[in-house]
C-alpha cells in the first residue's frame, strides 16, 4: 500500500485554473472604440490584441489617428478648469475608483493576466491590491494639496504613455497623481495590453470621473508619438524603453513641457560573504522571476562574493528548477507566458549572445509556446552583452567579487541607475553600500517593493523624475514659472570702444581652482554703454571639457557634511563683502548687496534640507535620501550677471554639486571675478569651474557631456538646443525661476529610496 509520505514525495501540482468567464463576457463587448469626453467612440481602424498563452485573439480595439489625440487633448483640456477647481470632487472621485476597482478585482486580475501573460497569483496578490492603494493614496493628497503644496498649480493636460509589463498598475502609477493634482489626462496604453486600461475606463463612468478629466486612446508608437506632439499637452509622462524615451526628450525639447521618465534598467542584486543566503535565493525569485522579468527594476545582475557564490549558485540553481512556468490563470504558476513572440525572440536571442561570448546557461523548464523558462546565466564577464543590455525576460547573470568595492564597481558599471538589491546581515555594510551604489531605489535585505507613498525612479539612462509620495505629486505640480529673459547676442571680438580707467584688468577662465587662458587663447570686449568693462577669455568646447573633468575630480564636496559646506559659503558670503568696491565696478551695489544676502541665505540651508522617512505599508523605514546629482551645468541668465549666476551656483554646490557655469554672455566679466573668490573662501578647486564665451555653444557642450548628470538653465534662448543635447545621456534639465527658495535646493538633488528593515 502506498505510504501518505510517499504521495506526498511524488505529487506534482494539480492545475488550479481560474475562471474566465467573467473576463470573456466583457471582452464580447468589443471590438472597442476609443475612451474620450466621457464616452466610447464608435471603432475605427482595428488591431488584435492576443492572448500570449493560447496564442488567440482576445480582443479588437482602435488604432487612434491624430484627429483622435486631437479630440482627446480637446476634451482633456475643456474639462481641466473645473476639475482643478474643485479639491473635494477630486478626493471623492479618486477615492471611488479605489472602491469601485476593489470591488472588480477579481475580473480586472483575470482580464490583465489574460492579456499579458503573467500569473493570476501575482495580478490578483500584487498589481491589483497596489492599484487601489495608489487610488486611496491619491485621494488623500487631493484633500491635502491646498496645505501642502500652497503654491502649486497642476500642470493642465498630461499625455501619458505607459508599458505592457504593469499594464493596470502603471496606469494607476500614472492618473491617480496626475488626478490629485487636479490634471486632467490623455493615457495611451501599450498596444500590446490596452484591455484593463478600457474596462478602467467604464470604472471611470462608475466613479463619476466628469467627462474629459480621463481619456484613454488605443494604439501604438504612432498614437504615443502624436500625443507627444501635441501643442495641447502640458506634461509628458511616459514609461518604457530607454530609446523611446530619448525620442521624446528629443520631440519635446524646447516646447516648455513637464517631463518624467521611467525607463529601463540593469539593476544589481549583490549578495555579500555574511548574507541570508536562503533569503537571498528567495530574493532572486522575487527580483527576476516576478512577472516573467519583465521588470525595469528587476535584480537581473546577481554580484556575489566570491567566499559565497559556490554554495549560493548551487542553491540557487536547485530553486531554479522547481518553478512552474506555464498557463498564468493557474493559481500554481510562477513564470507565466512571455508578452509576445517578438520579446521571447529578444530574449532568446541575447541569451544565444551571452553563450556565445562564453556565458554558461542553466535552464529550467517551460512549455512549447510564448513561454521562457527561467535562466541564470553564470560566468558572465563584464564584456557579455548580457551583463549590460536589459533583457526584459526570466533571464539572471552571475558575477562575482571578491571585496565590497569590487561590488560597487561592478554595480555602478552600468548605463542605467534605477534600483539595486542588496544582501548583507550587517546593516553597517549594507547602509554604506546603499550610499555608493547608483539607483534611484535600493532595497536593503528585500527586492521589488513598491509602495504609493514611495518614491520611485532612476537616475542615469533609467530616466528623472519620482512617482508615488510626496516627490511623485511634486512631479504633476508647477511651482514657478521659469525665467524669461534676453537672448545673448553675437560676440564681437573687437572693437571695444573706449578704454576703461586704470589698468587694463586680464579676466581668465576659472577650472580646478586656478584661472586659466581659454583655450583658443581669444577674447573679447565686454561693453557698456559703449564703455568697454575689460576683455572675457573665448571658452570652447575644450574649455568645457575640461572644466567637466576639473568638477568630476572634486568628488570630496560631495562627501562633505551640509554643515561643512555651510561653512564655506559663509565665508564666501564674508569675501564677496570685502570686495564689494572691485566688483562695484561691473554690476550696480543694489545687486552686489543681493547677491551677499544670497550667499547667506543658502549658507543658512546648506545643511537643513533634509530628506524623509516614508510610512509604507511594510515593516520597512523607507528612507528618500536627497543626492547630490554629482557634476551640473549651470547656465545662468544674461541679466544681473552677478546674482544670476549666484542663484544657480549656490543653491547646486550647497547641496554638495560640483558644477560648470556659463555666465552671462553679456557680462561675464562679474562672474569671472567670483573665481579667485570662490579660492579664496575654502571653496575647493574644481567645486564651481567658470567658463564664458558664447553660451550656445557652450551649454550645446554641456548638455551633451556624459559625465554631466544634470542641467539647471536660466537662459530661455538655449532652452531648446539643450533639451535636445541632453537626450543622450537624459540628464535632467531645470529651468529656473528668478529668486531664490527651497524650490531651487530641491531642484539640485534627486531621491535615492532605500528600504531597510524594521521591526519585521
Ligand atoms: P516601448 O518603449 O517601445 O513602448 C512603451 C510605450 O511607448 C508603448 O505604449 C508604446 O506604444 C509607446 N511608444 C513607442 N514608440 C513611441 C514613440 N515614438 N513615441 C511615443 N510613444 C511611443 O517598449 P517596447 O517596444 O514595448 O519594449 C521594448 C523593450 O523596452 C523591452 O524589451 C524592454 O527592454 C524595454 N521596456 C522597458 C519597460 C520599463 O518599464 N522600463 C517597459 C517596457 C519595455
Amino acid at each position: 500500500m502506498t505510504q501518505i509520505a510517499e504521495i506526498l514525495e511524488t505529487m506534482a501540482y494539480g492545475p488550479a485554473p481560474e475562471s474566465t468567464s467573467a473576463a470573456r463576457d466583457w471582452l464580447a463587448r468589443g471590438p472597442f472604440g476609443l475612451f474620450i469626453g466621457g464616452s466610447f467612440t464608435a471603432p475605427g481602424t482595428l488591431f488584435d490584441v492576443r492572448d500570449p498563452a493560447r496564442d488567440v485573439v482576445l480582443a479588437q480595439v482602435t488604432q487612434a489617428g491624430a484627429a483622435d489625440v486631437d479630440a482627446a487633448v480637446q476634451a482633456a483640456r475643456a474639462a481641466h478648469p473645473a476639475w482643478e477647481a474643485d479639491a473635494a470632487l477630486r478626493a471623492r472621485v479618486l477615492y471611488a475608483l479605489a472602491r469601485q476597482i476593489q470591488k472588480r478585482e477579481r475580473l480586472f486580475a483575470v482580464l490583465e493576466s489574460l492579456d499579458n501573460g503573467k500569473p493570476i497569483r501575482e495580478s490578483r496578490d500584487i498589481d491589483l491590491p497596489l492599484v487601489s492603494r495608489h487610488f486611496t493614496h491619491h485621494a488623500g493628497w487631493a484633500t491635502l494639496l491646498a496645505d501642502e503644496f500652497p503654491n502649486a498649480r497642476a500642470h493642465g493636460v498630461c499625455g501619458q504613455i505607459i508599458p505592457w509589463n504593469f499594464p493596470l498598475l502603471m496606469l494607476a502609477w500614472k492618473v491617480a497623481p496626475a488626478l490629485a493634482a487636479g490634471n486632467t489626462v490623455v493615457l495611451k496604453p501599450a498596444e500590446d495590453t490596452p484591455l484593463t486600461a478600457l474596462l478602467f475606463a467604464e470604472i471611470c463612468l462608475e466613479a463619476g470621473v466628469p467627462p474629459g478629466v480621463v481619456n484613454i486612446i488605443t494604439g501604438d508608437g504612432a498614437t504615443g508619438a502624436a500625443l507627444v506632439a501635441h501643442d495641447g499637452v502640458d506634461k509628458i509622462a511616459f514609461t518604457g524603453s530607454t530609446e523611446v524615451g530619448q525620442i521624446i526628450r528629443r520631440a519635446t525639447a524646447g516646447k516648455g513641457r513637464a517631463l518624467t521618465l521611467e525607463l529601463g534598467g540593469k539593476s544589481p542584486f549583490i549578495v555579500m560573504g555574511d548574507a541570508d543566503l536562503d533569503a537571498a535565493v528567495e530574493g532572486v525569485v522575487d527580483a527576476v522571476w516576478f512577472n516573467q522579468g519583465e521588470v525595469c527594476c528587476a535584480g537581473t545582475r546577481i554580484l556575489v562574493a566570491e567566499s559565497v557564490a559556490e554554495m549560493f549558485r548551487k542553491r540557487l540553481i536547485s530553486r531554479m528548477k522547481t518553478l512552474r512556468v506555464g498557463d498564468p490563470l493557474d493559481k500554481s504558476t510562477d513564470i507565466g507566458a512571455i508578452v509576445n513572440t517578438a520579446q521571447l525572440a529578444r530574449i532568446r536571442d541575447l541569451v544565444a549572445q551571452g553563450v556565445a561570448a562564453g556565458a554558461v546557461a542553466h535552464e529550467g523548464t517551460a512549455p512549447e509556446g510564448c513561454f521562457c523558462p527561467p535562466i541564470l546565466l553564470d560566468q558572465v564577464s563584464p564584456a557579455n552583452p548580457c551583463a549590460s543590455e536589459e533583457i526584459f525576460g526570466p533571464v539572471v547573470t552571475l558575477q562575482t567579487f571578491r571585496t565590497p568595492p569590487e561590488a560597487i564597481e561592478l554595480a555602478n558599471a552600468t548605463r542605467y541607475g534605477l534600483a539595486a538589491s542588496i544582501w548583507s546581515e550587517n546593516l553597517t555594510v549594507a547602509m554604506d553600500m546603499a550610499a555608493q551604489v547608483k539607483a534611484g531605489v535600493v532595497w536593503i535585505n528585500a527586492t521589488n517593493m513598491f509602495d504609493a507613498n514611495a518614491p520611485f525612479g532612476g537616475m542615469r539612462a533609467s530616466g528623472f523624475g519620482r512617482e508615488g509620495a510626496r516627490e511623485g505629486m511634486a512631479a504633476y505640480l508647477r511651482k514657478n514659472d521659469a525665467a524669461q529673459g534676453a537672448a545673448p547676442g553675437t560676440i564681437d571680438p573687437l572693437p571695444g570702444t573706449g578704454a576703461p580707467e586704470g589698468l587694463d584688468r586680464t579676466h581668465k577662465l576659472y577650472i580646478g581652482g586656478a584661472q586659466k587662458r581659454a583655450d583658443g587663447g581669444a577674447s573679447w570686449s565686454v561693453l557698456r554703454d559703449d564703455t568697454r568693462l575689460g576683455h572675457a577669455p573665448l571658452g570652447n568646447r575644450k574649455d568645457i571639457r575640461n572644466a567637466v573633468e576639473a568638477a568630476h575630480k572634486a568628488s570630496g564636496w560631495t562627501r562633505m557634511s551640509g554643515h561643512q559646506r555651510a561653512q564655506v559659503l559663509y565665508f564666501l558670503a564674508e569675501t564677496l563683502d570685502h570686495h564689494r568696491d572691485g566688483l562695484a565696478a561691473l554690476v550696480p551695489m543694489a545687486e552686489i548687496d543681493a547677491s551677499i544676502a544670497r550667499t547667506l541665505y543658502y549658507a543658512a540651508w546648506a545643511d537643513k534640507l533634509s530628506g524623509a522617512v516614508h510610512n509604507t505599508q511594510s515593516a520597512h523605514v523607507t528612507l528618500a535620501m536627497r543626492e547630490a546629482f554629482g557634476v551640473m551645468g549651470l547656465i545662468c541668465a544674461e541679466e544681473a550677471p552677478l546674482l544670476g549666476a549666484l542663484s544657480l551656483i549656490l543653491p547646486a554646490i550647497a547641496m554638495g554639486n560640483r558644477v560648470v557655469v556659463v555666465p552671462s554672455q553679456a557680462n561675464p566679466l562679474a562672474a569671472l571675478e567670483l573665481g579667485p573668490m570662490l579660492g579664496a573662501s575654502d571653496v575647493p578647486g574644481g567645486v564651481v569651474n567658470i567658463v564664458s564665451g558664447p553660451v550656445a555653444e557652450l551649454a550645446k557642450t554641456l548638455a551633451g557631456h556624459d559625465d554631466v548628470a544634470a542641467l539647471a538653465c536660466a537662459q530661455p534662448s538655449v532652452a531648446q538646443l539643450i533639451e535636445a543635447e541632453s537626450a543622450g545621456n537624459l540628464k535632467p534639465v531645470w529651468h529656473a525661476p528668478t529668486g531664490q527658495g527651497r524650490d531651487w535646493l530641491e531642484a539640485m538633488v534627486q531621491i535615492k529610496t532605500i528600504w531597510v528593515p524594521y521591526g519585521a
